[in-house]
């Protein structure tokens, strides 16, 4: 199944909103595939970033995201990445729908909250420079057959 990274950013850290955040995805019925706390680094930030590296905000975003440190997360289900962009909201918090994270939680463009893989391909990219393999686990879901119907986990 499809997986995608999550970051709490610092923000969301200190504003104790970890366990919020881990629960709505938990109860949405997606699958935790790995989860740590880790202060990040310039080097792993301009890697993160490389598509921001060129616009004006990047210096802040930079020492915004080293202030504190984030929990890092890899989540699992079917079209993971797309849920849970729809469950974040948009970049400014505050415009973001009543319901999701940032609509509910936040009104910053910068202090968002939670950063997510933009598609599978770039959560590929993120869970290779977040995770090394001993930090993901594969193991069985088992209300996975109270999620999905036979037919989706099998496609
Ligand atoms: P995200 O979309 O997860 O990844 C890029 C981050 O850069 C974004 O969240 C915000 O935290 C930050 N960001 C995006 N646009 C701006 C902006 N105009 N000013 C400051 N920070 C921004």
């Amino acid at each position: 199944m499809e997986q995608t990274v999550v970051l709490v950013k610092p923000d969301g850290v200190q504003r104790g909103l970890i366990g919020e955040i881990v629960q709505r995805f938990e109860r949405k019925g997606l699958k935790l595939a790995a989860l740590k706390m880790i202060s990040l680094n310039d080097a792993l930030l301009e890697e993160w970033y490389v598509h921001h590296k060129d616009k004006p905000f990047f210096p802040g975003l930079k020492s915004y995201m080293k202030s504190y440190p984030v929990v890092a997360m890899l989540w699992e289900g079917i079209d993971a990445a797309t849920t849970v962009r729809t469950m974040i909201g948009v970049t400014k918090a505050r415009e973001a729908m009543p319901g999701t994270i940032r609509g509910d939680f936040a009104m910053s463009q910068q202090y968002n909250l939670i950063h997510a893989s933009e598609s599978p391909e770039a959560a590929e990219r993120e869970r290779a420079i977040m995770f090394n393999p001993e930090d993901t686990f594969d193991w069985e879901k088992v209300d996975n057959i109270h999620v999905y119907l036979d037919e989706e986990r099998k496609s």
